[in-house]
């Protein structure tokens, strides 16, 4: 069996790729601070609590483990917190995941995967976004993100080191057990700030900006559901196993839903009725951001299951009315 290091594995996105990794044959190991994951979403799984900017830790790890690739998700992710705090985005998402490249290089370990994302493109022009497009991230989050699908391609220009960078779109939804989902803090993601506002009678949903470019006035994003993401990442593992060439992929749905179908997309799975404000757009919203993942379907064979929102929103509301009982 593989050994497969998920540093970052106890999150939203890397638990669900934990468990897709141990269907499909693989041996994940989840390398994990607990800064915004939880142990229980990986509990049957082998864990060890331990920072991606701990050198000799992972020296250790990946050579105990004999380790064949690493899928890193490990990451602070909040746009708007990386704009306040650059600094502390910069130290956690470019430093510290150089100190992970140089501690797999040490421990001859050269295959990795890349929790990239949309954010790389900034403001594009051509929708849906192809990966040649210009990458102009306007966050300190997203030029960390950007920075290190540079040193990616560095890497393998300089060494034998490949990697392959997923960029995603609106990552969304939750495993169809209820057991694991989105979990952060704070939450910044519409689909579970629209079910606080279903389950908090004191919790008012703010629509950012009505006047958009966009039939209904509200942006669109491309939500693309978790476990198709996980997918994808067990198709870029077998890749880069197989045949050692590094690229780059999109991944989301193709298709574009606004702020307002989101939101009658949960009235609809509910049943249930909430408050919504409308309000001031924010500084750096696209109108419109919608992946062409034609690349990733052409080359991975990558289709995503869950291309419906009331589908992807319904395995949202089944973790989120679960998980207040879980305490997480
Ligand atoms: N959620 C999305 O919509 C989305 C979209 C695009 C890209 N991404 C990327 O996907 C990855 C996973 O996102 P998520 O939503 O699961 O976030 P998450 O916060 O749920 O998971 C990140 C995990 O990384 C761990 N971590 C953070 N810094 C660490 C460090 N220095 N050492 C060890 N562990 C550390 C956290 O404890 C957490 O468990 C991130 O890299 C994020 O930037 C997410």
């Amino acid at each position: 069996m593989k050994n497969i290091l998920v540093t970052g594995g106890a999150g939203y996105i890397g638990s669900h790729v934990t468990r897709l990794l141990a269907k499909k044959g693989f041996n994940p190991i989840v390398y994990d601070n607990l800064s915004g994951g939880f142990r229980d979403f990986v509990s049957g799984f082998e864990f060890i609590e331990g920072d991606i900017g701990d050198f000799d830790k992972l020296v250790h790890v990946l050579s105990h483990y004999s380790i064949q690739c690493v899928m890193n998700f490990a990451s602070f992710i909040a746009v708007g917190e990386s704009v306040q705090y650059p600094l502390k985005y910069y130290e956690n998402n470019v430093a510290k995941t150089l100190t992970l490249f140089e501690a797999m290089i040490k421990a001859n370990v050269k295959r990795f995967i890349f929790s990239s994302s949309a954010a790389v493109y900034g403001n594009p022009e051509v929708m849906p976004i192809p990966e040649e497009s210009t990458m102009k991230p306007e966050s300190p989050y997203g030029k960390t993100k950007y920075f290190i699908e540079e040193v990616l391609h560095d890497l393998s220009v300089s060494d034998s080191f490949r990697a392959i960078s997923l960029r995603y779109f609106n990552a969304a939804g939750a495993d169809e057990s209820g057991q694991i989902g989105e979990s952060h803090v704070p939450e910044t993601h519409l689909i579970p700030l629209v079910i606080r506002a279903v389950l908090d009678p004191d919790y008012t949903v703010t629509i950012f900006g009505t006047d958009y470019n966009t039939p209904d006035g509200t942006c669109i994003r491309d939500y693309i559901h978790v476990n198709d993401l996980g997918e994808a990442h067990i198709l870029a593992l077998e890749r880069l196993l197989e045949s050692g060439s590094s690229d780059v992929f999109n991944l989301g749905n193709g298709k574009g839903f606004s702020v307002k179908e989101v939101i009658d997309s949960v009235r609809r799975v509910t049943g249930k009725e909430f408050s919504v404000k409308e309000g001031q757009r924010r500084p750096g919203d696209p109108a419109i951001l919608v992946a062409s993942s034609s690349k990733a379907m052409t080359r991975l064979h990558w289709q995503p299951v869950y291309t419906d929102i009331d589908a992807i929103v319904a395995t949202a509301w089944k973790w989120e009315s679960q998980r207040k009982r879980k305490g997480y």
